[in-house]
């Protein structure tokens, strides 16, 4: 692809399969308020957790081509399982702009674990099961401290915003059942729709630590702009809205679904205090 010029003042694509990546955006809002962003929920699609890799590929690459023909200046793959499948094709097609992933926070939950305790990495299948946590896990996981659960429900439940602890403490419980989980230090939340339901992940496991990707991402964003040289310097955040928000292509402008990404907004500010 042609080198293009990035815009320091254009919008960062943040991306996810559903709305499970506003708690990426939110981290990255945090950490860079004089940024604009465009948030992508390819709700069309959503779960990915069940879809081949290749299904994967094809929606990835059609929200980022969607994403930079509205001019983004850097893509943010709000989604583990979207960064498992297809970080590295969309790094290689689009070569000119950063292309930010995120995975599970494996390393700083094995680095911050007490001693004779282990890690608990929570993802969708198609993130246990992929190469990139397998990779991590042996270049990080010296002691094999780390076990993998598979969690393929939690994120619809997230779309259809099921979060009352009465539906989602059965269904953790049920998941953990065969595990002794008083041997963990930390849960990683490897899937961005999972820390909207830390409030039930800590009825049931108080003692243990959350842990999930959204702060490192926001860093490694924040570290990609000011390698590009493309940080915006703040003087056109009166021009146009903070977020635009986009459903498989179509901007949303209905009020009652932007009311509805702003309550999921409220939730993750109210519960983002319980992940470390
Ligand atoms: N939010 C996504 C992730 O981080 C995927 C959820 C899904 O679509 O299955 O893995």
């Amino acid at each position: 692809m042609m080198l293009e010029q990035l815009d320091r003042n254009s919008r960062i694509g943040v991306f996810d399969s559903g709305l499970g990546g506003l708690s990426v955006l939110n981290r990255a809002i945090e950490l860079l308020p004089e940024e604009k962003f465009m948030y992508f929920a390819d709700v069309d699609n959503v779960p990915y957790g069940d879809k081949t890799r290749e299904q994967i590929v094809k929606y990835v690459d059609e929200a980022a081509g969607y994403m930079i023909e509205k001019g983004c200046k850097a893509l943010v793959i709000a989604c583990n399982s979207a960064t498992s499948a297809g970080v590295s094709f969309l790094r290689e097609k689009y070569d000119f702009l950063p292309v930010i992933g995120i995975e599970p926070a494996v390393k700083p939950a094995i680095a911050a674990s007490v001693a004779d305790k282990r890690v608990l990495v929570t993802a969708t299948p198609v993130t246990i099961e992929g190469e990139k946590l397998k990779k991590l896990i042996e270049e990080y996981d010296r002691d094999s401290i780390v076990d993998k659960l598979p969690l393929p429900e939690l994120a619809m439940m997230a779309e259809k915003e099921l979060f009352e602890p009465e539906i989602v403490v059965p269904y953790l419980k049920e998941k953990l059942s065969g595990l002794d989980t008083s041997m963990y230090d930390f849960i990683v939340l490897g899937c961005t729709h999972f820390p909207f339901f830390s409030d039930s992940f800590k009825a049931i496991l108080p003692g243990v630590r959350l842990i999930d990707g959204s702060d490192g991402t926001a860093r490694y964003l924040k570290a990609m702009l000011e390698k590009y040289d493309i940080t915006s310097l703040g003087d056109t955040f009166e021009q146009g809205k903070k977020v635009v928000y986009v459903k498989s292509g179509r901007e949303v402008t209905d009020k009652q679904e932007i009311e509805r990404i702003e309550g999921l907004n409220e939730r993750w500010r109210k519960l983002s205090g319980l992940c470390d």
